[in-house]
């Protein structure tokens, strides 16, 4: 079966995680992913985090399966003929390095549309145009720029940052839809166009209901946050909410049947309107369907912590899935706290191919997170991450057509390196020498 992206290509010149996730996706819709990487070295993740000696880390085989890797010297002559031949048998160039690397490699856009009109760059930043538009930028740096740590956690606590990469790949989410209505676009014009997706942007996306709240603030308190029933009063920005539910239909966490050794042992209920009758029966308030001081949302709203407590009395008597039973039967919305575990052991997400088995001739089978966008008429089928440098040759000879002459002299040139294995980094904090990798 055809798949949505076939035919097209994309150089890889991405590292990490924001860039890999949007390349990782392009592949997974059946574009032919070449991933650029330093001979020797390659994408720094591969001996990040290592759990298998001289094995790649889950790190970069979870967000670069069905890649092809060729390590290129993009700094030696020869190197950048090779890239610049690529360029122009690509459509797209994707990349995230720290602003300016890409023009250091003499890589700029005019060069780019010189070689190739038709090409799509497209490029990650932490940072949009403006005072830090120089900054390097990692997950957490994102998370906090974009106005997610602000707004995460409790009221009476640190900022947080959230376990869901949202800086990172959130950015690549964003890219990779900026890249296909590029490649839209470039089916009426002809042309390709710059593409950029800051990380900072890509949070405070994500965040917009936080914003909207701020503006909300102007109004008076924010009713639906638990501070309101607490009697506390609002600053000027919006304040962290603990687990309250972000949008109009109250909702919390709420501890379920061994919690006090399960540290997953709880539900996330919402109080929805429309089922509150529902509520009151499964709980054993019936009293509270018709009492004027329950029965409409604007009188619950201060009394949150009250009617949680009441509720979470009746949720520790089940364990989360005895209570998911049984509020799914009166549609009452609600979700269990699901541990890594128990979503690495869910047969239902391994059947529609969200949580995936993959082998590796270096790590052997290992798990990864399948294409989570499901497609009737392109299937994805997850492969494998690529050795560094497994495709160097095959790329050199099928996608551009040189012949072994060429090959030896691009070989001599030193442009591909000499394998180097990588070595565990080291740096040095006021004189103790500490290993990163
Ligand atoms: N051949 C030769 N040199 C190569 C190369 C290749 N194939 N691939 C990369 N390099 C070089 C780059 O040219 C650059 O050299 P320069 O600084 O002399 O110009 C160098 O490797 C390092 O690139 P850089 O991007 O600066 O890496 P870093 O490890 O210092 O920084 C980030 C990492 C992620 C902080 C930075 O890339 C960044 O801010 N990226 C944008 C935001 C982003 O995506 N962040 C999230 C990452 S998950």
């Amino acid at each position: 079966m055809t798949k949505a992206l076939d035919g097209v290509r994309i150089l890889d010149f991405t590292h990490v995680q924001s860039g890999p996730t949007c390349t990782q996706l392009l592949a997974w819709l059946g574009a032919d992913v070449i991933k650029v990487e330093r001979p020797g070295v390659g994408d720094i993740t591969r001996g990040q985090l290592r759990d298998v000696p001289n094995a790649d880390s889950l790190y970069f085989t979870m967000l670069n399966s069905n890649k092809r890797s060729i390590t290129i010297d993009s700094k030696n002559r020869t190197g950048k003929e090779v890239l610049e031949s690529l360029i122009k048998t690509c459509d797209v160039l994707v990349e995230n390095f720290a602003p300016g690397a890409l023009d250091r490699m003499g890589l700029t856009w005019a060069h780019i549309q010189s070689i190739n009109p038709r090409m799509v760059l497209a490029s990650i930043k932490g940072f949009g145009p403006g005072k830090y538009e120089d900054c390097k930028v990692y997950e957490n740096v994102a998370q906090c720029a974009g106005g997610s740590a602000s707004t995460t956690g409790f009221r009476d606590g640190l900022p947080l940052v959230t376990g869901a990469q949202i800086g990172d790949s959130g950015t690549g989410l964003h890219l990779a839809l900026g890249i296909v209505a590029a490649l839209l676009q470039r089916e009426k014009t002809g042309r390709g166009q710059k593409v950029t997706v800051a990380m900072q942007d890509g949070v405070l996306n994500l965040c917009r209901v936080k914003l909207r709240d701020q503006q909300r603030l102007a109004h008076g308190p924010l009713q639906e946050y638990s501070q309101f029933g607490e009697g506390i009063a609002f600053g000027d920005a919006v304040p962290r909410a603990g687990n309250d539910s972000g949008g109009g239909q109250p909702g919390r966490i709420l501890k379920c049947k061994g919690w006090e050794t399960d540290p997953n042992a709880y539900i996330y209920f919402i109080t929805q309107a429309p089922v509150w009758e529902a509520i009151c029966e499964v709980i054993g308030e019936p009293g509270w369907k018709t009492d004027p001081g329950y029965a409409k949302p604007a009188a619950r709203l201060p009394k949150l912590n009250q009617i949680f407590a009441r509720i979470e009395a009746w949720t520790m008597t089940k364990t989360k899935f005895e209570a998911m039973d049984i509020l799914n039967e009166f549609d009452i919305p609600c979700g269990p706290i699901l541990s890594m575990r128990e979503i690495a052991e869910e047969q239902s997400l391994r059947d529609t191919g969200t949580v995936v088995e993959v082998d590796h001739p270096k790590r052997g089978p290992y798990l990864t997170v399948g294409n989570p966008i499901k497609m009737s008429d392109s299937p994805t089928e997850v492969t494998r991450s690529p050795l560094l440098g497994e495709h160097t040759d095959q790329v050199l000879r099928d996608v551009l057509g040189f012949d072994d002459r060429r090959v030896d002299e691009i070989k001599a040139s030193g442009a591909l390196g000499e394998f180097v294995p990588p070595r565990p980094r080291e740096v040095s904090l006021g004189g103790d020498v500490v290993a990163v990798e």
